[in-house]
C-alpha cells in the first residue's frame, strides 16, 4: 500500500514537472514571437491623452499609489526598450539610434524612481521625458 502511494506520488510529481516544463516552454515560445510594438503604438499608448502611461504614472505617483505607478512605468520602460528596435521611420538612422537610446534611458529612470517609491525621481525623469518629445519629432516625425 505504502509503495503504491509512493509510486503514485512519484508519477504525480513527474507529471507536474512535465506540465511545468511544457508550459515554461510555451511561454518562452510566446516571448520569442512577441512583435515589437510599432512607434505609433508606443507614442499613442505611452503619451497621448488622458489614459496614456505618462498620465497614469503622474496621477498614481502623486497619489502615492505605488503599485499602479510601478505597473505603468514598467510598461513605459518596456516601450523604451522596444522603440529603438523599430526601423527609423524618417530621417537619419544614427540620430534615431541616439534619440531612441535616450528615450530608453529616461523611461528606465522613470521606472527606477517608481520602484524606489521616490516621487521626486519620477517627476524629474518625467520632466526630462517631456523635454525630449520635440527633439525627436523634429528629426523623425513627418
Ligand atoms: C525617440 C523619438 C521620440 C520621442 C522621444 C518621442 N516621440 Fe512621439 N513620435 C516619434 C515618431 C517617429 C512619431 C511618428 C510615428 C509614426 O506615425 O509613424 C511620433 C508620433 C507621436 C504621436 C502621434 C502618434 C499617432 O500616430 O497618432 C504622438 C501623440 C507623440 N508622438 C507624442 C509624443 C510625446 C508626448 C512625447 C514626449 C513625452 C514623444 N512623443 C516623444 C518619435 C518620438
Amino acid at each position: 500500500m505504502v509503495r503504491k502511494i509512493t509510486r503514485f506520488a512519484l508519477c504525480f510529481s513527474a507529471g507536474i514537472l512535465a506540465i511545468t516544463l511544457c508550459v515554461g516552454g510555451l511561454n518562452a515560445e510566446d516571448k520569442k514571437d512577441d512583435k515589437v510594438p510599432s512607434v505609433e503604438d508606443i507614442m499613442k499608448k505611452g503619451h497621448a491623452g488622458k489614459n496614456s502611461l505618462i498620465n497614469k504614472i503622474k496621477a498614481s505617483t502623486k497619489a502615492e499609489k505605488w503599485e499602479d505607478s510601478q505597473k505603468s512605468s514598467g510598461e513605459l520602460k518596456a516601450f523604451g526598450e522596444a522603440l529603438g528596435k523599430n526601423k527609423v521611420p524618417m530621417g537619419d538612422a544614427a540620430s534615431w539610434t541616439k534619440l531612441s537610446e535616450k528615450y530608453m534611458k529616461i523611461t528606465a529612470e522613470v521606472s527606477a524612481g517608481a520602484d524606489k517609491k521616490d516621487a521626486k525621481a519620477v517627476d524629474t525623469a518625467l520632466g526630462l521625458l517631456g523635454k525630449s518629445c520635440k527633439e525627436c519629432h523634429d528629426a523623425h516625425k513627418e
